[in-house]
């Protein structure tokens, strides 16, 4: 699929994913939640990738917001399912089974910070501010805010930044776990692209499956999360990954893993 509002770019294992609608601060309008999926998806099976990464056109925006423009006409079934189209396609993102980062360069308000929490680690410029503003419209979070806030900092935390529509700048965001850490601006992409390269160097099988693991059991018991890792743990044995990665440690040297 070729794409209008988005920039694709394949380098040597990594999918570069920029938002492209600098005018508008990137805002998520059907078109681009669309090609989002058909990315995700593009992420999910290409053999050629191996990880994404993804942030926004421009210096001010990672993406801010769902399209307000959009949004102001619809009615509750076409909101609704604006709403899980969004859900669905941030969803295959997260669950592609390959490192997704996100790269936030600015604001990442209402469905950019949603963005961001369905990737798999927030990397912040300095300038960037992170938000929750849809009740100051009246609406609510449409694409996984009010799920995926709480499981990131917190029941308490989550609810101030819903409630209140606060925006927060990068350090704060950094101390309550919204993101993974804080760098210059001029730093942000090669900072993403060189911790993307340090989890391709691992074994592709098991950082998958570490993916699986902790997606899945974030929602279960304690013992099937158990259950769930013991069976990852033992499957990874039957690999060649295995066997190369732990004879490379025996002989001093990088290991060469085969993805099998
Ligand atoms: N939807 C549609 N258009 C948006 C948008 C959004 N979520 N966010 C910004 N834009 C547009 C603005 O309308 C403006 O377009 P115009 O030049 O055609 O008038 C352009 O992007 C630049 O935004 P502007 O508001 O002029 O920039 P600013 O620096 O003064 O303010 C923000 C930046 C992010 C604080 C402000 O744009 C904002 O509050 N955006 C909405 C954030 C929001 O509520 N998101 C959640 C939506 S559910």
């Amino acid at each position: 699929m070729p794409f209008t509002t988005l920039d694709f770019e394949v380098r040597d294992g990594i999918a570069f994913v920029t938002i492209n609608r600098p005018d508008k601060l990137n805002a998520l309008n059907d078109e681009v939640i669309a090609e989002i999926a058909a990315a995700a998806e593009a992420i999910a099976t290409r053999d050629d990738i191996g990880g994404a990464i993804i942030t926004g056109a421009g210096a001010k925006a990672f993406v801010a917001g769902a399209d307000i423009g959009e949004l102001s006409q619809q009615g509750p079934i076409d909101g609704k399912a604006r709403s899980r189209r969004g859900q669905v396609a941030f969803r295959r993102l997260e669950q592609c089974g390959k490192p997704v980062i996100a790269a936030v360069n600015g604001f990442a308000l209402g469905g950019g910070c949603e963005l961001a929490m369905a990737c798999h680690i927030r990397l912040a410029s300095s300038n960037a501010k992170f938000g929750q503003p849809e009740v100051k419209l009246g609406i609510g979070p449409g694409y996984g805010g009010s799920v995926r806030l709480p499981r990131l900092v917190g029941r308490g935390r989550a609810l101030e930044l819903l409630l209140t529509a606060r925006m927060i700048d990068a350090d704060e965001a950094c101390r309550i776990g919204l993101v993974n850490a804080v760098h210059p601006p001029e730093e942000l992409l090669g900072k993403a692209e060189e911790m993307m390269r340090t989890i391709l160097a691992n074994g592709p099988l098991a950082v998958g499956l570490c993916l699986e693991a902790v997606d899945a059991s974030l929602d279960m018991a304690l013992d099937d999360g158990l259950m769930l890792e013991a069976n990852h743990f033992g499957l990874l044995s039957a690999t060649a990954d295995m066997r190369e990665g732990m004879t490379a440690f025996l002989e001093k040297r990088k290991a060469n893993f085969q993805g099998c």
